[in-house]
């Protein structure tokens, strides 16, 4: 976890580190910190958000980090960059060194002197242990040393350059005219320049005002292409909405649109499978869990589900294709069950929004999902994107398999198609949504109910609503409700069902009376008018073929969570404890 960034050129180099650190700061914000060459090299790094940082010197070349904390709690002290002893060189990293234990030890026994409780301070020390005049020699001592992921860069007051390497952990290059950036991810440095090279696992670079050069971890120079990145910053940044949440919610129509018309040009998801397994995590493990319903419905096959950190620890089922779905392709759990289904054998694609991350060199195949930059912690446009891919790929691979006909055929592409749209009239109900906000924000507990295809939906209504309004929420299949849970549902509680016109329908009716009953405050997501009947409060969503009925109640709940949270006042981009990517397993 955490960002870095770097700057050598003609401008501010304040400047630069601190609007490249705010576009990173969804990487995690426990602390920030700049160093900067103005004569000597300087140093200013606080506990808390980069708005804390007072930073009052200037030069033309830095680094800088947004943390989130693994080693050592938030503090001043354990924020980054870190110094040598001697106060000449600073360093920034992301990630985690496994040996850093003997590394510091050995390190201590020879006299240098730490001042935090990170692993990543003895890199300054292991660098300065090797310098002798010359930064790049010295890096390349030190980082062949370290084991462990890292995106790492390296300043000496005495050399006008930077170095840093990277092994996954992301790191990317961005190409200016006499000046170069670095950054963890690309929106940090792209109002600056479009120019781009992403960096590949175990390859070093050397930045100077005119020049980049990469390397391996044997020196050997690497010659890579510049990509031209084009999509905008605006793309990146909240274009007039109070949240990036809430603008990323608008904008599920043009992501599920452009991820579907991504996939309808691939000719190479003709695959042989007996049975599949999905690992994910968080909001990716319960586009999963759909993704198990579309694929029995229309393939007969099995379908297995783990959360990443589970399956790592599991025996691995031999001949499955295995699915890793990762939003940012750098979740540390999810890219550990890439490797472990890889070495068992088996065909791995892996579902992920980020060109280039590190997922993608640990599988076979790769399904881009084009929901375009998501800054929000808490995934939306994502996911549903993700939903559209694996409902794509559902849709082909039961044609390929010839288990469905080709009018069926026809008809379902044709729903998926038309999601974009039944997905705007659902953001169209918002004003009722943001009426039951305000009945349910000042609840204790809030409970989701479904069933079938919608049982995930619940789940991650439950997730979303946890984690930005920090009410307490579960999601359960409505019919498990009376082997617990019931015991919890007295007056007024909330319960949000959702009720497609499908063959679950007269069974979530009864559970709806079950709630009733017990006298909780009964809120139904359904196209049905009838279901106003049983309900306090019916919020009518659109009519869609109920297979497809979690895209557009997903968005529902998606809305019901924000205006929640945005009631309570909540730092909605920023989950107090979470981040966007978790590159720690
Ligand atoms: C974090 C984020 C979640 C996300 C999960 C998995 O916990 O806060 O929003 O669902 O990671 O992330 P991934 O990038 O693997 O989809």
């Amino acid at each position: 976890m955490c960002g870095i960034v770097g700057y050598i050129g003609f401008r501010s180099a304040r400047e630069v580190l601190l609007s490249s650190l705010r576009r990173l700061e969804y990487r995690g914000y426990d602390s920030a910190g700049v160093a900067i060459v103005a004569d000597e090299i300087k140093v200013e790094k606080r506990r808390g958000s980069i708005d804390n940082l007072k930073v009052d010197f200037d030069g033309s070349l830095g680094i800088g980090h947004t943390r989130w904390a693994t080693h050592g709690i938030p503090s001043d002290k354990n924020a980054h960059p870190f110094l040598d002893c001697q106060g000449k060189l600073a360093i920034v990293h992301n990630g985690i060194i496994e040996n850093y234990l003997s590394l510091r030890e050995e390190l201590i026994k020879k006299g240098h002197k730490f001042v935090s409780d990170t692993d990543s301070e003895l890199i300054a020390h292991l660098i300065e242990e090797y310098y002798q005049g010359d930064l790049k020699d010295a890096f390349f001592k030190a980082i062949r040393k370290l084991k462990g992921s890292f995106a790492i860069a390296a300043i000496h007051q005495d050399e006008r350059k930077i170095l840093a390497a990277k092994n996954e952990s992301p790191l990317v290059i961005g190409i200016g005219d006499h000046e170069n950036f670095l950054a963890s991810d690309i929106p940090a440095f792209l109002a600056y320049t479009n120019r781009v090279i992403v960096l590949k696992d175990k390859e070093v670079c050397e930045l100077t005002d005119d020049f980049v050069q990469i390397y391996d971890f044997d020196e050997k120079e690497v010659r890579r292409d510049v990509e031209y990145i084009n999509w905008s910053l605006e793309d990146a940044e909240k274009s007039g909405y109070e949240h990036f949440m809430l603008k990323e919610i608008f904008e599920q129509p043009i992501a599920v649109d452009n991820t579907i018309h991504s996939l309808i040009s691939r000719n190479d998801l003709d695959l042989e499978f007996d049975s599949m397994v999905i690992v994910a995590c968080g909001t990716s493990y319960h586009a999963g869990l759909v993704g198990k319903y579309i694929m029995e419905e229309l393939l007969h096959v099995p379908v297995y589900v783990y959360y990443a950190s589970e399956y790592r620890y599991r025996e691995v089922l031999e001949n499955s294709l295995t699915l890793l779905i990762t939003q940012s392709g750098e979740t540390a759990d999810t890219i550990a069950a890439a490797r472990k289904a890889m070495a068992a054998g088996n065909t791995t694609l892996a579902i992920t929004n980020v060109v280039g991350s590190s997922i993608t060199n640990y599988v076979d195949m790769v399904l881009y999902t084009s929901a375009g930059p998501e800054i929000g912690v808490a995934a939306t446009k994502t996911f549903t994107a993700q939903l559209a891919s694996l409902y794509y790929f559902a849709i082909e691979a039961a044609r390929n398999k010839m288990l469905i006909s080709p009018m069926r055929y026809e008809s379902l592409l044709n729903t998926l198609r038309k999601v974009p749209y039944y997905i705007e009239k659902t953001l169209s109900v918002e004003p009722r949504i943001i009426k039951e906000a305000k009945k349910i924000a000042n609840s204790k507990d809030i409970f989701f109910i479904a069933r079938g295809i919608n049982y995930p939906i619940a789940l991650e209504g439950a997730l979303k609503m946890k984690e930005i309004s920090y009410i307490h929420a579960e999601g359960y299949p409505a019919g498990e409700l009376k082997h617990g849970p019931l015991a919890l549902i007295e007056e007024g509680v909330p319960v949000v069902t959702l009720v497609p016109v499908d063959k679950t329908y007269e069974k979530m009716l009864s559970n709806i009376k079950e709630v009733s009953a017990r006298k909780a405050y009964v809120i139904a997501l359904s196209p049905s008018e009838e279901v106003g009947k049983y309900v306090d409060s019916l919020i009518k969503v659109p009519d869609i073929d109920p297979l497809f009925s979690p895209f557009v109640n997903v968005v529902a709940l998606q809305l019901l969570s924000y205006h929640t949270a945005r009631i309570l006042g909540r730092n909605i981009d920023k989950p107090r404890n979470l981040a966007k990517s978790v590159t720690v397993e």
